[in-house]
C-alpha cells in the first residue's frame, strides 16, 4: 500500500491550515511535518492531473466514510472474519495516514470529480462544528455568502433582464451590448448549471471557447444533409460535401486575408500545424549549425516540435527572454537573430502574459536575415481582426476550438510560394498526384499536406464560426475585450497579494491586454483557488501551468490561476469572479485589507 503524508511547505501554508481543518471534521488529524518542496511535488505528481492538494484531503476522506459506510452494511450481512477483508487504509483518528490506494489512479476524471465535490460539500456544510472558534465564525460567513451567490446565480440563468439590469458600473455600451447580443447564441453559457444548480461562470475560454447555436447547427447539419466523403466521387453527396469543405477553407482564408484559398491547410490543431512546418520546411531547410528563435513564453506547441527537429538536424534553439513590461523583449531579438537564424517562431497574444507581440518589428528583425516568421496565432484570431498580408510573416497557425468552432480542426496559413516548396508530411490518401509500386508524386498544396479523409464536418463547422465572428465584427470583438480585459485586470489587481503576469493594460503594446490575467496570490495554491472557486461559486477558471512550463520557471512560480474571457463574457461575469476569489482567499484565512505592494510588483527573473 502506498502511503503518503500531507507536506506543509511555505507554498501551501494557507491551505495546511484549511486541510487541517476538513480532516478534522471527519474527526481525522493529519500527520504534517515539515518537509522539503521536492517532497510536496512528489506528492501532486502521484496524483491524476486535475486532482489537487486540497482535493486528495476530499476524496480520501469521503474515501474513508464510504469504506465505515461499507463496512458497516457488510458486518451485518457476513462475518467479522469477512470485515476484516476491508481496506484497512480509512483515515481514521488512530490511522490518519493518506493512502492513494483505494481510488488512486484507477478511478477516471469524472468519478474524482464527483467524489470531490460531496466531499467538499460534507466538509464545509456539515461538519463545520468540529472547527475551531475562530475558523467556525469564518466558515459560517462563508456559507452564508455562498448562498447568497448562488441564489443570484440561479436567478442569473432565469432572468436575462436582471442580468442586464444590475451589470457593474464597469460596462460601457460596447460591453454591454456585445455580450448581451452573444450570450443567448451560447446554449452552454446560458443553461449550465452544477449539482448545487449554480449558475456556471465560464472563465477558460484560452483553453477552449463555447460553441454558438448557429456553428452546432452547422456541424450536426452536415452530418444530416451532406454526409459524405470529400474530393473522391462524383455523386451528389460527394460533390455537396466537397464543395462546403472547400468553402469552408476559403472562409478561413477569407477571416485570415490569405491571397487565396490554397494558402489554408486544415489540420487537426494549432500544434499540428506548428508541427508540419517543422517538419516540412523545417525538414528541407534547417540545416546542421542554424537557429530557431523563439521566446521563454511559448506554449509547448511552439517549443517542443522544434525541439524535435534540432535534434534531428543539430541545430540549436534560441530563446529571448521578456522586458520589464514582461513581453517580449524585441531588442534581445535584434542581438539574437543572425545569419544563422532559419526561423523566427513567436506568439502573436501570449495566452499566460495577454501581451500582444510587435509583429512588424519581429518580421523586419528577421527579415534583414531572410529568416522565416511563425507566427502562433492561437489567442489572436478569435479575438482581433488578422490580416496575414498585413502583418507580413510567412506562417500563422490557429486552432479553431479556441473561434468558437470545434475541435479537432485548426489551420496553417503560408505563403503559397513557401507551401510549393515544402516536401509532405504525412503520406496516404489524397496527397498525391500518382503513385507507383516504386514512388509517388504530391499533390499541389493544401492537399498535399491533408492525407486521408480529413475532419470535414468539423472544417464546415469552422466555416460557420468565421460567418459568425465576421458577422459581429472583429473589431468590434476586439474594442469589447479590450475594455473588458482592462477591467478584469483592474479588479483582480486591487486584492492584496494578488501577482498577474503580463503588462498593464495601459502600457501594453496594441491598445492593451488580451481579456485574460493569469495570476497567484502570495503563499496560496493555485489550484486550491480554482478548486474552490469551482466548488463554492461554481467559476469555471484554469490553474496550472498552461502548457508553458518554461515561462512559470522563468516567473518562479509551479504555476498560475487563469481567468480568461470571450464575447460571452461581461463586466458582471468579472465581478462575480472577484467576489468569489475575495470569499476563497478570506476563507483560506488571507487577510484581504490593503494591497500587498511587494509582492504584486515582484518581477521574477
Ligand atoms: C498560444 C497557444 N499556442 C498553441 C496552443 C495549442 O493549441 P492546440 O492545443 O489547439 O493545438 C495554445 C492552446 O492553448 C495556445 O494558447
Amino acid at each position: 500500500m502506498e502511503i503518503l503524508r500531507f507536506e506543509r511547505s511555505s507554498r501551501t501554508d494557507s491551505c495546511y491550515h484549511f486541510f487541517q481543518n476538513s480532516l478534522r471534521a471527519f474527526a481525522c488529524e493529519p500527520m504534517l511535518s515539515r518537509s522539503s518542496r521536492t517532497d510536496s511535488r512528489a506528492l501532486l505528481s502521484a496524483l491524476p492531473s486535475p486532482v489537487c492538494f486540497l482535493s486528495l484531503v476530499g476524496l480520501e476522506t469521503l474515501n474513508s466514510t464510504q469504506n465505515t459506510k461499507n463496512e458497516k452494511k457488510k458486518k451485518k450481512k457476513s462475518s467479522s472474519k469477512h470485515a476484516k477483508k476491508m481496506p484497512t487504509n480509512s483515515c481514521t483518528k488512530n490511522n490518519p495516514s493518506i493512502s492513494l490506494e483505494s481510488y488512486g489512479h484507477r478511478k477516471s476524471t469524472a468519478t474524482l470529480y464527483r467524489f470531490k465535490r460531496g466531499l467538499l460539500v460534507n466538509a464545509f456544510q456539515t461538519r463545520f462544528d468540529f472547527f475551531d472558534t475562530k475558523r467556525k465564525k469564518k466558515t459560517k460567513k462563508n456559507l452564508i455568502q455562498k448562498r447568497a451567490y448562488a441564489a443570484r446565480a440561479i436567478n442569473e440563468t432565469n432572468d436575462t433582464e436582471e442580468h442586464v439590469l444590475s451589470r457593474s458600473s464597469a460596462s460601457t455600451s460596447e460591453a454591454l451590448s456585445l455580450s448581451d447580443e452573444v450570450r443567448k447564441e451560447f446554449p452552454i453559457i446560458v443553461n449550465t448549471k452544477n449539482e448545487q444548480g449554480m449558475a456556471v461562470i465560464y472563465l477558460d475560454s484560452a483553453a477552449t471557447s463555447q460553441k454558438p447555436t448557429k456553428v452546432l447547427e452547422a456541424h450536426s447539419n452536415f452530418y444530416r444533409q451532406s454526409n459524405a466523403n470529400v474530393h473522391r466521387a462524383v455523386h451528389y453527396l460527394s460533390a455537396k460535401a466537397t464543395d462546403e469543405y472547400e468553402r469552408a477553407r476559403a472562409k478561413v482564408g477569407q477571416f485570415v486575408a490569405a491571397r487565396s484559398d490554397r494558402e489554408i491547410v486544415f489540420t487537426r490543431n494549432a500544434s499540428e500545424a506548428i508541427n508540419l512546418v517543422a517538419n516540412t520546411f523545417g525538414e528541407k531547410f534547417v540545416r546542421e549549425g542554424d537557429e530557431i528563435v523563439l521566446s521563454v513564453a511559448e506554449h509547448h506547441s511552439n517549443i517542443v516540435p522544434w525541439q524535435l527537429l534540432c535534434e534531428r538536424k543539430k541545430a540549436k534553439i534560441v530563446f529571448i527572454k521578456l522586458n520589464e513590461n514582461e513581453e517580449l523583449d524585441l531588442e534581445e531579438l535584434e542581438k539574437v537573430v543572425n545569419e544563422k537564424t532559419k526561423i523566427v517562431s513567436l506568439p502573436h497574444v501570449s495566452n499566460v502574459l495577454g501581451f500582444t507581440s510587435d509583429v512588424e518589428k519581429i518580421v523586419k528583425i528577421a527579415k534583414k536575415f531572410d529568416a522565416k516568421v511563425v507566427l502562433d496565432a492561437c489567442q489572436s484570431v478569435p479575438h482581433m481582426p488578422v490580416n496575414v498580408q498585413e502583418l507580413g510573416v510567412d506562417f500563422l497557425v490557429a486552432s479553431g476550438h479556441k473561434m468558437c468552432g470545434p475541435s479537432g480542426i485548426g489551420f496553417l496559413w503560408g505563403k503559397y510560394e513557401l507551401l510549393e516548396q515544402m516536401p509532405p508530411w504525412m503520406g496516404g490518401g489524397e496527397m498525391i498526384q500518382d503513385v507507383y509500386l516504386e514512388k509517388s508524386t504530391y499533390a499541389l498544396p493544401p492537399g498535399r499536406f491533408e492525407a486521408g479523409t480529413p475532419a470535414i464536418a468539423e472544417a464546415v463547422a469552422l466555416g460557420a464560426a468565421c460567418d459568425y465572428l465576421s458577422a459581429i465584427g472583429m473589431d468590434r470583438v476586439h474594442r469589447f475585450e479590450l475594455e473588458l480585459g482592462a477591467y478584469l485586470y483592474s479588479e483582480l489587481s486591487k486584492i492584496k497579494g494578488v501577482r498577474i503576469y503580463g503588462p498593464k493594460p495601459e502600457t501594453a503594446l496594441g491598445g492593451g491586454r488580451a481579456a485574460l490575467c493569469a495570476f497567484n496570490v502570495q503563499n496560496v495554491n493555485c489550484q486550491d483557488i480554482c478548486t474552490l472557486l469551482d466548488q463554492l461559486h461554481a467559476v469555471g477558471c484554469r490553474s496550472g501551468h498552461h502548457c508553458t512550463q518554461p515561462l512559470h520557471r522563468y516567473l518562479d512560480c509551479s504555476g498560475s490561476a487563469r481567468a480568461s474571457l470571450y464575447i460571452y463574457n461581461d463586466a458582471r461575469d468579472v465581478d462575480a469572479f472577484i467576489s468569489a476569489l475575495k470569499d476563497v482567499l478570506s476563507f483560506l484565512g488571507e487577510d484581504l485589507s490593503s494591497p500587498d505592494v511587494a509582492f504584486s510588483a515582484s518581477v521574477a527573473h
